[in-house]
């Protein structure tokens, strides 16, 4: 079988849009551009300088049915639910929530002099999972294993498995991969992705070319979410710039789903009974 280079589909354009109590973000999922990148919901870049982008934060709401992924690279969020849990989440660390059945939370951007630096992605859960028991993987910076190559590419393993190293966060469902890429100038960098996967890189520093049909290489520079056909693996190259990115994949689930804000199942009529939970008091269950 020989090797097949994923090439660029689509770029999309982060859309700025406000969220929770007034916080300005960048959203590349989860827009009518694009609503859904299976098994992917919504990615957001929270990256602001001035706090009042970011200052009102995100107080108490719920989640049912998906996972909520948020990487921090610098600044901190505070976060607190009303199961008990409560921590933060600082510079180079990862929270990786699976809401299951369902969590009430609030996650609040600290103001800092440097501001804040980070990203929240959005996993589906299958059906069969969606009304798990809630579970926290909170993730360190010195727990996430960055790789160092040769010829100066560095990558954090946050989950999936690079030169033979493995990330810290396990036993998702879509089994993905979520790394953190620095590439210096002049480097070409290769990934092998398991055929079936839903790939998609967001550069948010630099640029570097990215292979879009057979020896044309497209020129891509930050802030841009780019979506691969499938493929085995993936190649980007650098010129004069480095590049950071975030690459992320998963296995696409090809289930129905029923999306109302934080919640999202399978059809509508789950929608409704998490309404009414909420209505009654009952949807937190311990
Ligand atoms: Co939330």
């Amino acid at each position: 079988m020989s090797a097949l280079a994923r090439m660029v589909e689509q770029v999309i354009e982060p859309q700025s849009v406000l969220e929770g109590a007034g916080v300005r973000l960048n959203r590349s999922i989860g827009t009518q551009a694009l609503d859904y990148l299976d098994p992917f919901l919504l990615f957001d870049d929270f990256t602001s300088k001035h706090r009042h982008d970011y200052e009102a934060g995100f107080p108490l709401h719920p989640h049912r049915g998906i996972e909520t992924v948020t990487y921090v690279l610098e600044g901190e969020v505070q976060h607190k639910d009303t199961l008990g849990n409560a921590g933060s989440i600082g510079a180079g660390e990862v929270q990786w929530m699976t809401a299951g059945r369902g969590i009430m939370h609030e996650e609040m951007p600290q103001v800092r002099p440097e501001g804040i630096m980070g990203f929240q992605l959005w996993v589906n859960l299958p059906a069969r999972l969606k009304m798990t028991r809630p579970r926290y993987q909170g993730i360190r910076s010195d727990q996430i294993p960055e790789i160092r190559q040769k010829d100066g590419a560095r990558v954090r393993v946050i989950t999936g498995t690079v030169d033979g190293i493995t990330g810290p966060v396990t036993g998702i469902a879509a089994d993905p991969t979520y790394l953190d890429v620095f590439i210096p100038p002049n480097i070409s960098f290769t990934h092998p992705i398991e055929g079936g996967q839903t790939l998609f890189v967001y550069v948010f520093a630099g640029a570097a070319r990215f292979q879009q049909a057979s020896k044309n290489l497209r020129l891509i520079s930050h802030p841009h979410l780019v979506i691969f056909g499938d493929g085995d693996s993936v190649t980007v190259k650098t010129e004069a710039h480095s590049v950071r990115f975030l690459l992320v994949s998963g296995r696409p689930l090809g289930e129905p789903i029923a999306r109302y804000g934080p919640f999202v199942m399978n059809t509508e009529e789950e929608i409704e009974q998490t309404l009414l939970e909420l209505r009654e008091g009952t949807f937190v269950t311990t």
